[in-house]
Parts: C-alpha cells; structure tokens; sequence
C-alpha cells in the first residue's frame, strides 16, 4: 500500500517509550515531515522530558524542533480530595537496584542544543498549524495538556489537523489505577477535551488494550546491542530497563516482554493492519471520584452520544516487532 507522505507533530513525555516512539518517526522520512515534537510533564517533570526528547533527537542527528510544554495538568493537582493513588513507578530489585520505567535522565550524552528559545507548545500549536495549507498528523503519547490549552484558545486549529492519534486510556486493562491509564490519569480534563475534539476531526485512540501486545523482547534487546552502536546499546538497554521495570511492577500476560506504547501509534500510521481489533465507539473520560481518568468507551449499538473516536483494541505483535526492528535497524551503523 502506497502511503503518503503526511505533516506529524509529536507530544510527548520522554521517557523510554516515547524514545523509541521519536526515533520510529525520525527514521521515517519517506513517510513523515516532523515539523516540531511537543513536551509535557509526565513520566517525568517537563524539564527531563524536554532533556531527553533533545537527547534522543541528536542521537539520530536531527534538527527537529523541540518545543517545551506544560509543567503540570490543567487541574487535576488542585484538588486534594481527587483519587491521586497511582501504581508505583519504581521499585528496587532484589539486589536492591532502582527499577524504574523511565529514567530521570536517559542515559544518553546531555543535550547540545536547547528546546525552541521563547516557544511555549500551546502557542507553537496555534502559530504552526494556522499558517498550514496542508492538514497536519497529530500524534500524543503523553498527558495532553498542551493540545488542550491550545483549542481552548483557538478551536480553529482543528481545521487544520488531519488526523489525531493517542497513546492512552483502557477499555479492560489499566495501570495508573483500577480504573485509569497514566497518560489520562495525569490530566483527565485535558482528556475530556481531546475527546471533545474527536467529534469533529478523525481520533484514534491507542489503549493499553491494544499497546500491552506491542512489545519486544530480550531477544530484540540483543540484537539491537550486537550492532555495538550508540543506538543499538541506548535501544537494547532501554528494552532491558522496561523489562525489569515490568516484571518487579506490573506483571503482564506473559514474563520478559516490554510494551513500547508510544511507537504503537507510530507503526499503526505506517501500516494500519498492525492493529487486528479495531471500533468506532463514544469515549468520554471520567473526571474525579474513585475511578478518576477512567475512559469510558461505549461500544454499544446505540451510544448516549455521538460516536467521537475510533478505539484500538488489539495487536498483531509479531508484525509490531518486525516493523520496529526493520525502522531502527535503518539506524543501526549510528
Ligand atoms: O500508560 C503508558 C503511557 O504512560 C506511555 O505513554 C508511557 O510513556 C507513559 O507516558
Ligand atoms: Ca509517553
């Protein structure tokens, strides 16, 4: 299938996954014009996400633009009455080694460059996309504050986005909570917004329903260190790290896998059959209480309310590992 080339922004919270999720794209030219990567607070504090989205992006020699985001959620903070239980996002092994998804800081060298000097992500949103002819691919992998303030302020933004895809939420399968998943859990009302946005621009989301079965494994960890490259070692070394961080924290349906979240969005704008399981349905995000960021996909015949997104529910894991090995390896002698 011919794919065109298509405009993608990126918003991410860097992170391990999200890395690999920027390098994917990177690497991809053929199929993508990254005009900017977005950062938000999230697996870490934006200060480490714009570090490492910076790290990850001269890893590969690129001049992408960086533009830092939100330091925290639209409100999910104020109110201390708010469920803010949450999963544990790091632990010590039994040699009693720190166990973490996401490193403060990747082990990458620090940053040369700087994020866009003087650029905020819901302003660049707003300058970028309003003197663009041709529509432009969203792609959120993180809390979606950034997007939310910016058609909060100008909602004709979406007259010129195409697509927009995130990475989170659980129609059966959570882990912040019982009820939520991280990305929306960290900012539900910027959630409710994005949801919003789906009823008038075409939304996929990409549930943990659909990334827990996008994972590699310690045999892709190996090969990717047998290239003996910086981005084989960083590659192979961050599969190795979720691996540990998912079989102490949150074992899943099998030992020794690691799910690479982000770039599930990525390979599913490449190659749409990647995903196996996939309805258009109503989404809408429960915004405090108990089952605080909980999205509610009703996959009902008839819904309470127009259907806004289409929901991806699960994955052809082998095709995803393939995939991920054939785009990295265009980096393996770097
Ligand atoms: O729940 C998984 C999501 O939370 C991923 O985007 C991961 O990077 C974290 O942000
Ligand atoms: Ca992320």
């Amino acid at each position: 299938m011919e794919l065109r080339k298509r405009k993608l922004i990126l918003d991410v919270d860097t992170g391990s996954d999200d890395a690999l999720a920027i390098m994917t794209a990177l690497l991809c030219p053929e199929a993508f014009d990254l005009l900017g990567i977005c950062t938000v607070n999230g697996n870490r504090p934006v200060e480490n996400t714009t570090e490492n989205t910076l790290r990850v992006v001269e890893l590969l020699g690129a001049q992408t633009p960086v533009i830092r985001g939100c330091a925290s959620p639209l409100v999910a903070q104020i109110d201390p009455l708010r469920s803010r239980r949450r999963r544990l996002e790091e632990g010590r092994d039994a040699d009693g080694d720190l166990v973490a998804y996401h490193a403060e800081y990747l082990p990458l060298p620090p940053a040369k460059g700087s994020a866009l000097p003087g650029a905020y992500a819901p302003i660049w949103y707003i300058d970028t996309l309003m003197r663009q002819a041709e529509k432009v691919t969203l792609v959120m992998v993180g809390p979606l504050t950034n997007f939310a303030i910016a058609y909060r302020i100008e909602p004709r933004i979406l007259d010129h986005v195409a697509e927009i895809v995130i990475m989170g939420g659980g129609l059966y399968e959570h882990n912040s909570t019982a009820a939520a998943e991280f990305n929306i859990f960290t900012d539900p009302e910027a959630a409710a917004i994005l949801f919003e946005c789906g009823e008038q621009v075409p939304l996929t989301v990409m549930p943990l329903d659909a990334t827990h079965r996008a994972n590699l494994r310690p045999c892709h960890a190996e090969l990717f260190k047998s290239w003996h490259t910086a981005v084989g070692d960083f590659v192979g070394a961050e599969i190795c790290e979720r691996i540990r961080a998912y079989n102490l924290l949150q074992p899943l349906h099998e030992p020794d896998i690691a799910p690479i979240h982000d770039a599930l969005c990525i390979l599913y704008l490449l190659d749409p059959s990647i995903i196996t399981e996939l309805r258009t349905v109503r989404a809408d995000v429960v915004c405090g209480g108990i089952a605080d960021g909980e999205t509610v996909f009703d996959t009902r015949h008839f819904t309470d309310a127009p259907r806004n997104c289409r929901v991806c529910l699960n994955t052809n894991e082998e095709k995803f590992a393939q995939l991920m090995v054939d785009i990295l390896s265009r980096a393996k002698s770097r």
